[in-house]
């Protein structure tokens, strides 16, 4: 069973799991963080800027969930970039140890088993960041992903690519393809943060801490994890 924390709002959301990142920080400097993207994670983020001073972050490595495929990795919504934007540059971070999974043609095809290989090589992830889509998906893992999946190439959903049409000029530009850490690469990280904002939220979120184990709901697969908690506002917790 997870555990749920509900808080007032993002920014005491942000400053809670940002508290426990500086922590571990600091604690060993060789921390492996697993970074997500979309809007979710931006306030621990930003809350993490502050929290950082004097903490050596030159060794932190850094895994990013998933990345579209075919988008280029310069274009401002590749995760890539954001990654780069939000996490890499302002937290001051060295950029040859924060990976994104390549989702370029060239790199797609073998691609899967050396992101998995790179995260194996690195000791695992100690603490991975979680955002989870309307669908229920955590990465990219779409309804239907198996829970044992690894890194690969997936194809998105309608919903998916409507909700994240907001990032894009047209929905037109959102890619069709997804290359993403599988929900077993997600279940070997040794601490899952879930964070879920609004009432949008509410019925992936219940779903996931308290539906049924199925590969219908993604991330219900968090249940099966010893160390999952799940960082939620009242909005997204109102289903529970
Ligand atoms: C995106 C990402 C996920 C993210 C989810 C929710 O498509 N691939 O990692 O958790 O959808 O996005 P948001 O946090 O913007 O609601």
């Amino acid at each position: 069973m997870a555990e749920i924390v509900i808080v007032p709002d993002k920014a005491a959301a942000g400053a809670l799991v940002a508290d426990h990142i500086a922590g571990l920080l600091r604690a060993n400097p060789e921390t492996v963080l697993g970074l997500a993207t979309g809007s979710t994670p931006l306030p621990v983020y930003e809350a993490l800027r502050s929290r950082l001073e004097g903490v050596d972050v030159s060794r932190v490595r850094g895994f990013a969930l998933d990345e579209y495929v075919g988008i280029d990795p310069a274009h401002p919504e590749s995760y890539r970039s954001v990654i780069t934007r939000e996490v890499v540059e302002p937290l001051g971070l060295d950029p040859s140890r924060i990976r994104t999974p390549d989702g370029t043609p060239a790199g797609i095809e073998h691609h899967g088993e050396e992101y998995e290989e790179a995260i194996r090589a690195a000791g695992g992830i100690d603490l991975q960041i979680l955002g989870i889509g309307t669908d229920g998906h955590i990465g990219f893992n779409e309804p239907g992903s198996s829970f044992a999946s690894h890194t690969r190439v997936k194809t998105l959903t309608e919903q998916t690519r409507r909700d994240n049409a907001r990032f894009f000029d047209r929905i037109e530009d959102v890619p069709m393809h997804c290359i993403t850490q599988g929900l077993g690469t997600i279940l070997r990280a040794r601490h899952l943060v879930l964070l879920a904002f609004g009432e949008g939220k509410a019925a992936a979120v219940a779903g996931a801490v308290e539906g049924p184990l199925s590969a219908s709901l993604p991330g219900s697969a968090i249940q099966l994890h010893p160390r999952a908690t799940v960082v939620v506002d009242e909005a997204a917790a109102s289903q529970l």
